[in-house]
């Protein structure tokens, strides 16, 4: 679709992470003393919708949240973000969905999700929010919301013509149902490893891994799959190309959300009529962005950002 603003829907989580700076994670059975606590804005597909809403996109996000002072946090967020919030279902009987997670120093994170009200979403949510997946060039998914309702939006996107985007974090099996209506997979090592079956030592392994992943995807002309690899960068695997893109590099203070600063710019590129690698360039700029600042959601890059990133590797 050609318009003047790219359209990205996700269906996906919403969170308040409650986030711990620790020298390092306890082990079994130990206390240990932090250096400092915060409250952000989270889950994958709040942050996957904020970054894509930072960086030009016309955002809506389908999800549940509950009615408790953590859902009113996200209320704001959401409006503060200029997202659109019709889809955004409250739950009276559930809470607001919580993640614990704790930051080391390098800046390496540890996450537990509980999901809460975001397991509370049903297809006829989806349903209520039809006629905007209909409408969207992107729609973007994760994992920590129901499968089911994430392969009902995808059904819908691809009947009319939308580019499905799946990061499939946190790292479950998925049905071939659901992986039938993907054009572009972007795992990351260990969800690779997951969903493939099989280890990943070397570039070799990378490449057949997701090879056998993109066997179980949609055969379109856009479909790939788009493997992070931290550090490494990113290998993009497509029928007819297999390439590795560079990390750019920058000291890290917080990973939390890179993740997801990668998916909102890949969704907001495609959405806009980039092709792939140029679109996969632009992610791995403002997943590179994000780990320089603290926090997941507060971490999502602007385009300014993101742009002067990019034009500082050239
Ligand atoms: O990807 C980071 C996110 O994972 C956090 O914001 C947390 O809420 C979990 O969903």
């Amino acid at each position: 679709m050609n318009r003047a603003t790219p359209k990205v829907t996700v269906v996906g989580s919403l969170n308040i992470d409650l986030v711990c700076h620790a020298i390092r994670k306890p082990d079994k059975g130990e206390t240990i003393i932090g250096d400092a606590f915060d409250i952000f804005t989270g889950g994958k597909g709040f942050n996957q919708a904020a970054a894509a809403a930072r960086l030009g996109a016309d955002v809506a996000l389908v999800g549940s949240i509950g009615s408790d002072p953590f859902g009113d946090l996200l209320r704001t967020a959401i409006k503060n973000e200029q997202i659109n919030s019709r889809f955004i279902t409250r739950r009276m009987d559930i809470g607001t969905g919580v993640a614990t997670i704790v930051v080391e120093p390098d800046g390496d994170n540890s996450i537990i999700v509980v999901p809460r009200a975001n397991m509370a979403l049903t297809t006829a949510d989806i349903d209520t929010a039809a006629d905007c997946i209909a409408d969207t060039d992107v729609l973007l998914l994760q994992l920590e919301t129901p499968i089911a309702a994430s392969e009902h939006a995808a059904a819908i996107a691809k009947q009319h013509g939308a580019i499905v985007v799946l990061n499939p974090a946190p790292a479950q099996p998925l049905p071939d149902s659901l992986l039938g209506y993907v054009d572009i997979l972007t795992p990351n090592q260990s969800e690779t490893e997951l969903l493939s079956g099989m280890p990943i030592n070397s570039h070799e392994d990378a490449c057949r891994a997701a090879e056998i992943l993109r066997g179980r995807m949609v055969d379109t002309e856009n479909s790939a799959v788009v493997l992070t690899l931290g550090g490494q960068g990113t290998l993009m695997l497509t029928e007819t190309t297999s390439e590795l893109i560079p990390a750019l590099l920058v000291q890290p203070v917080d990973t939390t959300g890179a993740g997801d600063a990668f998916c909102g710019a890949l969704a907001t590129a495609l959405a806009s009529g980039e092709n792939l690698q140029s679109a996969v360039e632009f992610a791995n700029a403002a997943g590179a962005a994000a780990v320089t600042v603290i926090g997941a959601t507060p971490s999502m890059p602007t385009r300014t950002k993101v742009e002067r990133l990019l034009k500082s590797r050239k």
